[in-house]
């Protein structure tokens, strides 16, 4: 059964992530043209993925949502509180699983999911980050108008290589 429907935009919606959802979340990770710029290094079975569930979907914080076009599911965004409650600043995660990409879909979710911090959940700050050379995730942040911050230098270790990750924010004043 789908979850119901919590942020709605014209070409998709960020519904609740269900237990059904389980073992397209453990297939979207383990994707190669996924982990590769996720971190994922190790592999994620059903049993890693229902503690995911548990442990973070069903934490208090942190905002998970299934990215779906009608009853389909496409990947999932997440939004992370950062620091204490004081800094207001939160990260955002997304990866759509790759049979979807490049028809616009991660970048409405990451404008709904942006407009949903700011909007509903007050933080000041919103960002991102970016591996080098993960060009897809870079034109999702500028196409929304968030700030190129900086470059960590060899900051992650991916396909064989130390790579750069580049940071992307967006304040609330500077959000349309
Ligand atoms: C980043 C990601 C979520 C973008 O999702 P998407 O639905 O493909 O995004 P969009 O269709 O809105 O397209 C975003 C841009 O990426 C480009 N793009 C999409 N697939 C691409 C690919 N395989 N190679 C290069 N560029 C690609 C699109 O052309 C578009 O750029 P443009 O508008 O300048 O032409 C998706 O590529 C993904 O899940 N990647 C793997 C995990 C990941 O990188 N997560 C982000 C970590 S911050």
């Amino acid at each position: 059964m789908p979850g119901t429907v919590f942020l709605e935009g014209d070409n998709i919606n960020l519904r609740t992530i269900e237990d059904d959802d389980i073992e397209f979340l453990r297939d979207g990770v383990n994707h190669p043209e996924v982990r590769v710029y996720m971190g994922n290094r190790r592999p994620q079975n059903l049993e890693n993925e229902e503690d995911f569930f548990e442990e973070q979907v069903c934490g208090e914080d942190s905002v998970h949502l299934m990215i779906s076009r009608d009853e389909e599911k496409l990947g999932i965004i997440t939004l992370m509180p950062q620091g204490d409650d004081a800094e207001k600043l939160a990260e955002i995660g997304i990866w759509i699983h790759p049979k979807y990409h490049g028809n616009g879909y991660g970048t409405e979710a990451s404008r709904l999911i942006t407009e949903y911090a700011f909007n509903q959940l007050n933080y000041h700050k919103v960002y991102a980050r970016a591996y080098e050379g993960n060009k897809a995730s870079q034109s999702v942040w500028e196409k929304l108008g968030f700030n190129k911050e900086g470059v960590f230098k060899d900051h992650t270790f991916t396909q064989g290589k130390y790579k750069d990750v580049v940071y992307y924010g967006v304040l609330e004043g500077e959000w349309q």
